[in-house]
């Protein structure tokens, strides 16, 4: 199972793309993390400190692995004969909620037409996982919609895109579902976080089924979440957290086949 999250910034991909790496984590799947956020902070998430989150090198900015495992002296054409369990085993980092981090760094773009070193790697590794079983991968995307192309919506199995109620966020949404269609994806999913009442609920629904967007489900605003942030601890282990009871709910609807 290969998941992309997207949306706007700030709606909560990483508190979902963590929540959901922990959930797996706890199904029993080999659970690779993937931070393809340019400002990166989901070892936050998943439970590592400032200080050990800061000595992540991400993969772009390690000259010797991307030189080692794609250059082939011919400019724009890598090599990629390294193996994917190699670099898991090399460069990501095992987080102390469980999943395997692996943190991308600044990649320019994901398209297709990118044809930049780290791309080329974290593509390989989405391939990878392609007939893997009991393997999950969840990206957490970069913000906004410029890194979605045809390179990275192929290559994942659903598209999971966050919106709050903010009308930002659902134009920010459409666009992105809009996209992942053109490039043939099937499995686009909306989820709808910081919850605070029904009306928000409502107008993320209406949303949808206007915009033809199958809907996941909702997580509520939950102060909890910004208290332990403002602590130092990670959200997802705080079991009474109404968002992430809701994160696991949908953690179970993407492992339980009842969504297609
Ligand atoms: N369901 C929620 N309830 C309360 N606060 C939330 C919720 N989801 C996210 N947040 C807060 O909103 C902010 C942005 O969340 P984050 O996951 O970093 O978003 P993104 O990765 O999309 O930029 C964080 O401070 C986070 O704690
Ligand atoms: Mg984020």
């Amino acid at each position: 199972m290969k998941i992309a999250v997207s949306g706007k910034g700030g709606v909560g991909k990483t508190l979902i793309a963590g929540g959901l790496a922990f959930f797996f984590v706890q199904k029993g799947l080999k659970t690779i993390a993937i931070d393809a956020d340019p400002s990166p902070n989901l070892a936050l998430t998943l439970g590592m400190s400032p200080d050990e989150a800061r000595l992540i090198q991400p993969i772009s900015e390690n000259a010797e692995l991307i030189e080692s495992k794609t250059k082939t002296g011919y400019s724009g054409v890598f090599r990629l004969s390294f193996t994917v369990d190699d670099i898991i085993r090399q460069y990501s980092i095992k987080t102390p909620l469980g999943p395997n981090l692996l943190v991308m760094g600044t990649v320019k773009s994901m398209g297709a037409g990118c044809t930049c070193p780290a791309n080329a790697v974290i593509r390989a590794i989405l391939r990878h996982f392609v007939d893997e079983q009991g393997c999950a991968v969840v990206v957490d995307m970069e913000a906004g919609v410029e890194h979605m192309g045809r390179g990275t919506a192929e290559r994942v199995d659903k598209m999971l895109i966050v919106a709050d109620a903010g009308l930002k966020a659902l134009e920010t949404a459409r666009h992105i579902h809009h996209l992942a269609s053109e490039a043939g994806m099937k499995r686009v999913f909306l989820i709808g976080n910081k919850i605070g009442n029904r009306v928000q609920q409502e107008a993320i629904t209406h949303f949808a089924e206007r915009n033809g967007l199958k809907v996941l489900g909702f997580v509520p605003f939950d102060p909890k979440v910004a208290e332990a942030e403002i602590d130092g601890r990670s959200p997802l282990l705080d079991k009474t957290s109404e968002a992430v009871c809701a994160i696991e709910n949908l953690g179970d609807k993407l492992t339980s086949n009842l969504i297609e």
